[in-house]
């Protein structure tokens, strides 16, 4: 006869006369207990092997049963506490026993009890007499805690003092832990099959046209599959984390009642600066962090409105209204002409405040986009040379700070960030302005997160807005790395992207 190596190894380990726990034989043949125990039902059903299960209740130490098995039980101590007096047949003051048993406050109340309980003596208003001659080392209770902790740990519940496990049951020290044990004892057919000799059949990884006919496909083992091999993993597609949070911050300020923005990535400076009001000799436009362009180098002069032109000039000479006071600087409409790589999306609200992008426009208003912008910086780990910037301005009669702090709390809240902090700054567009900061959840430290303001009228009046405009750029990044706890953000963009990181962020919507 031939069968397969497992189910030959538990034959030869299995008895005609004594059952053999399936555990047993995993042992002896260095198999797994599930293979074991397979191979015996598949000789079971063959009628070389009987299979017989039952279960077996052991006594193991609860957490608490494990503490007093090392320290002693509460009564004990108790007793102990009791006893450390010189005249033993004196009654002591409770607290002194219960202080020198080194008794836990918790531990008081089970210890009166039990020691009442087991007659160790009397308790009476206050004071306590031991019996001396109460014998712990015969309580069967502690006998039973010191078996339980011994290195063998498990004893069967009818191989123990009955009172003592029902005690210790009640106290909650010690409780039953049943298993199943399956046992294997050769049937006569079994014994016969050994005698007359079983050979190991071949292991076979594929069946064959050869093996069906010729009918070997029944003596042979078939290779088992292993389900727990390593497979290679596949990573499905996914949009960026960083897409998915602009997404959201879309759904979001849509969902506040603002419409989206777009406008050009390159722009003249005359947008990107001087509708806003910034000197011509403001260091932010000589300095090195403006990408200019090389070729063109400047939009073509009909493609600036005249008027325009002239209300900006005018307010950076003289300002607007009859108290105006302009920069009394400079201001070259050549030098407005230059064309860059926008530093903020603020060129955005400019064309659509002056009328150039959807016409003119009546409050109340409110206008978001999320872009790119682009600035020289210094690469770190809040830093790349571009990055998205969540402008927005809402445009209506009457605004206030309040409005502002408002809107940028109920934004926030959706992301779960309720502890902004503003901070007064400048800007020469804005009065007030204020710089917005968040606490990184990771890192503790406050990071910047925007900046913002109410425009100046010497920025609204050239556009030809009269009523209030309240305005922001925030940084998508910042948001992101606030509300997912990323802590650098080149592991989000850029060379250094941690791959792992973007497969497993989930942006919850
Ligand atoms: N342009 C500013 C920046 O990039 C943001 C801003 C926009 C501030 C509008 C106030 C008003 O930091």
């Amino acid at each position: 006869m031939k069968l397969p190596e497992t189910q030959v190894a538990v034959l030869e380990a299995a008895s005609a006369d004594d059952p053999t726990p399936v555990e047993q034989i995993a042992e002896e043949t260095g198999e797994q207990v599930q293979a074991v125990a397979g191979a015996a039902f598949e000789l079971e059903a063959q009628g070389l092997l009987a299979v017989t299960e039952r279960t077996d209740a052991e006594l193991v130490l609860t957490e608490e049963g494990d503490d007093y098995a090392y320290d002693g039980l509460p009564e004990h101590s108790l007793w102990v506490g009791g006893l450390s007096n010189d005249a033993v047949d004196e009654p002591i003051e409770l607290g002194q026993a219960i202080g020198r048993g080194g008794l836990e406050d918790e531990q008081v109340e089970i210890a009166l009890s039990n020691f009442a309980r087991k007659g160790m003596g009397t308790i009476d208003s206050g004071s306590i007499q031991v019996d001396p001659d109460f014998d712990l080392e015969a309580d069967a209770e502690r006998t039973l805690l010191e078996v339980l902790r011994g290195e063998e740990g498990e004893i069967a519940p009818d191989e123990a003092d009955e009172e003592a496990v029902a005690s210790l049951e009640r106290r909650g020290l010690v409780e039953r832990e049943e298993s199943t044990v399956r046992e294997v004892t050769l049937t006569d057919e079994g014994v016969t099959a050994m005698m007359e000799g079983i050979e190991v059949a071949e292991t076979v990884g594929q069946i064959t046209p050869e093996l069906l006919t010729s009918g070997e496909w029944e003596a042979v083992e078939f290779a088992e599959y292993n389900v727990q091999a390593d497979a290679e993993t596949v990573h499905g597609g996914k949009p960026h984390a960083l897409r998915e949070m602009s997404e959201r911050v879309t759904d979001v300020l849509v969902g506040m009642g603002f419409e989206e923005m777009q406008g050009p990535h390159v722009d003249a400076d005359f947008y990107i600066n001087d509708c806003l009001f910034m000197p011509q000799d403001h260091p932010a436009r000589n300095h090195w962090d403006r990408f200019a362009l090389e070729e063109p180098a400047a939009i073509d002069r009909e493609h600036l409105p005249p008027d325009l032109v002239d209300r900006v000039e005018a307010a950076h000479r003289d300002g607007v209204g009859p108290d105006g006071e302009g920069y009394h600087s400079p201001w070259d409409e050549d030098f407005a002409r230059a064309l860059a790589l926008r530093g903020h999306t603020t060129n955005l609200s400019v064309r659509h405040l002056a009328g150039l992008a959807e016409g003119d426009l009546e409050p109340p208003q409110r206008y978001f986009s999320i872009e790119k912008a682009y600035r020289n910086d210094t690469l770190d780990s809040t830093h790349l040379l571009e990055f998205f910037q969540i402008e927005g301005w809402v445009m209506a009669e009457d605004l206030s700070v309040r409005d502002l702090m408002g809107t940028f709390t109920e934004f926030y809240e959706q992301f779960g960030i309720t502890d902004i902090q503003f901070k007064p700054h400048y800007n020469p567009y804005t009065e007030p302005s204020f710089e917005l900061f968040g606490r990184h959840p990771e890192t503790d430290e406050l990071i910047e997160i925007g900046n913002s303001g109410i425009f100046r009228p010497e920025m609204l009046e050239p556009l030809g807005v009269e009523a209030d405009v309240m305005a922001w750029g925030l940084a998508l990044e910042r948001l992101f790395m606030l509300a997912t706890g990323a802590e650098d953000i080149r592991d989000v963009h850029g060379t250094l992207v941690d791959l792992e990181f973007l497969r497993n962020e989930e942006v919850v919507y």
